[in-house]
């Protein structure tokens, strides 16, 4: 599967979701998680994302792996989501800033 990672939160962008063809996004506050029995592999959505936040697992940093469990958790309670919004209001301020796992809302 795909895996969003670090880099999400606090910019949520949301271009990945337009490109994906079985709408496996799911939406939280501040950070969208791929539900990884759904995605289906096609790469499409990594190139799309301003953040460069999403890897396929196989690539995945070593620093990123917490990310695996938490896209599976975290879809299966949150929205989905199908269409992009407005990215957050201070993404751009946050794009690029390291380890900002501890500002994930739930
Ligand atoms: Fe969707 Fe394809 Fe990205 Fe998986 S790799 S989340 S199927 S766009
Ligand atoms: Fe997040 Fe990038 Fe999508 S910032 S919402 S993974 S476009």
């Amino acid at each position: 599967a795909f895996i969003v990672t670090d880099n999400c939160i606090r910019c949520k962008y949301t271009d990945c979701v337009e490109v994906c063809p079985v709408d496996c996004f799911y939406e939280g506050p501040n950070f969208l998680a791929i539900n990884p029995d759904e995605c289906i592999d096609c790469a499409l959505c990594e190139p799309e994302c301003p953040a460069n936040a999403i890897f396929s697992e196989d690539e995945l940093p070593e620093d990123q792996e917490v990310f695996v469990e938490l896209n599976r958790d975290l879809s299966l309670i949150w929205p989905n989501i199908t269409e992009k919004k407005d990215a957050l209001a201070d993404a751009a301020q946050w794009d690029g800033v390291e380890d900002k796992l501890e500002h994930l809302e739930r």
